[in-house]
């Protein structure tokens, strides 16, 4: 394992083949790489290469039962990673990528097993972001890519997230600045009779509808009442800062009521409290001592995405104790901000309408 993480900088949009030549001669040579997605920061591996994806798990502290995905940058190469793949993902594919969406297809021969968990299927994305792209094509081998954050922790949305839980583990880390959508692609199973959504992501549920009428998601993502996890990887608790976080639902006005005197319940305990607030809200708790973290205007869920995990991870920083953060309109992005909340809440939700304390 390398001891020291070199961190280059490029520009996003027109990264310097000089940087991404050394990124990819690197994971060629079956080291790791992180860089910039337009989802999250991957961590990324030769896909064919056995041991350096045994890395990627050791590095991430990631249990092997969790499996990674390939990440490709030509259309050519979704036969080499998949295979038996059905018309429904040629159409799939052609109108979703590049782009913030994830498929599960059969897992071709050439896929070592520790790549999918040893399962016989394989997830494959193609994404949009310059950076990402440069590198695959240059590295010419599909990338096998997590997200760049040690297992748990909230997926890296700058060079510093990664660098704050991967530095010293990892050969280099290429910082293309911020990513833009700030949560993971949306993830679905097209090995399923229907289609199903195991991961709700950068694209919407309902732009997935259109192309494909018959897919269906886990109600799990808009419920905490689900019995097993529906997927391999996709454990409740993921996306945790270290701080608790108490997530609220219900009415807006009777929300910031309760979080204000739950705020100041908490601060009585002698405990650090940090709010995810949006912008408009952040006066209601002007007069108490805790720490706010920004999300943007409550009616832009796009920004409120890109800032959900930086949010979090700042909120750590600051050595708060617990993270308040309410839940916003479960459309479009709404659904996988509500997922990553749930997860980060580890089923803490506070319903000020008095309904189930387990549903959303
Ligand atoms: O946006 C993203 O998807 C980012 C960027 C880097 O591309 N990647 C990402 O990877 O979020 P990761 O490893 O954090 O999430 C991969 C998840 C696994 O936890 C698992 O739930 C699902 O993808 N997955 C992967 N392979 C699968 C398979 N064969 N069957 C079912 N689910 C799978
Ligand atoms: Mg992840």
């Amino acid at each position: 394992m390398p001891s020291r993480t070199r961190v280059v900088r490029v520009d996003p949009s027109h990264p310097d083949p000089t940087i991404i030549q050394g990124a990819a001669a690197l994971l060629r040579a079956g080291q790791l790489v992180a860089f910039p997605t337009e989802t999250v920061y991957g961590l990324g591996a030769n896909a064919f290469d056995e041991q350096a994806i045994q890395r990627i798990f050791e590095a991430k502290e990631r249990p092997e039962s969790d499996p990674l995905i390939v990440h490709i940058v030509d259309i050519a190469q979704l036969d080499l990673v998949a295979t038996d793949v059905p018309q429904v993902a040629r159409d799939l594919t052609a109108r979703f990528w590049p782009g913030p969406v994830t498929f599960v297809l059969r897992r071709s021969a050439t896929i070592p097993p520790n790549v999918s968990a040893r399962l016989d299927t394989v997830a494959v994305r193609m994404p949009e972001h310059p950076v990402a792209q440069a590198i695959v094509q240059a590295a010419g081998v599909p990338i096998a890519a997590p997200s760049a954050n040690l297992f748990t922790r909230p997926s890296p949305t700058t060079a510093q997230h990664v660098i704050d839980d991967l530095d010293g583990r990892i050969a280099l880390i290429v910082d293309g600045g911020p990513t833009t959508i700030g949560l993971e692609s949306t993830i679905v199973s097209l090995v399923d009779q229907p289609p199903v959504v195991l991961r709700p992501g950068g694209v919407t549920l309902e732009a997935l509808r259109v192309a494909l009428p018959t897919v269906v998601f886990n109600p799990r993502y808009l419920t905490m009442d689900h019995v097993q996890a529906p997927a391999p990887g996709m454990l409740l608790k993921h996306y945790s800062p270290n701080a608790d976080v108490l997530l609220f639902t219900g009415a807006l006005d009777s929300i910031l009521t309760q979080m204000y005197s739950t705020a100041h319940a908490v601060i009585e305990t002698g405990k650090r409290v940090g709010i995810l607030s949006p912008d408009e809200e952040q006066p209601v708790f002007a007069d108490l001592p805790v720490v706010i973290a920004l999300l943007g205007s409550r009616n832009d869920l796009e920004t409120i995405s890109a800032r959900l995990f930086s949010g979090l991870r700042e909120l750590d920083q600051q050595h708060v104790d617990v993270i308040l953060v309410r839940g916003f309109e479960r459309t479009g992005l709404g659904v996988a901000i509500w997922d990553r909340l749930l997860r980060a809440t580890e089923g803490q939700v506070i319903d000020v309408d008095g309904r189930s304390s387990t549903s959303g």
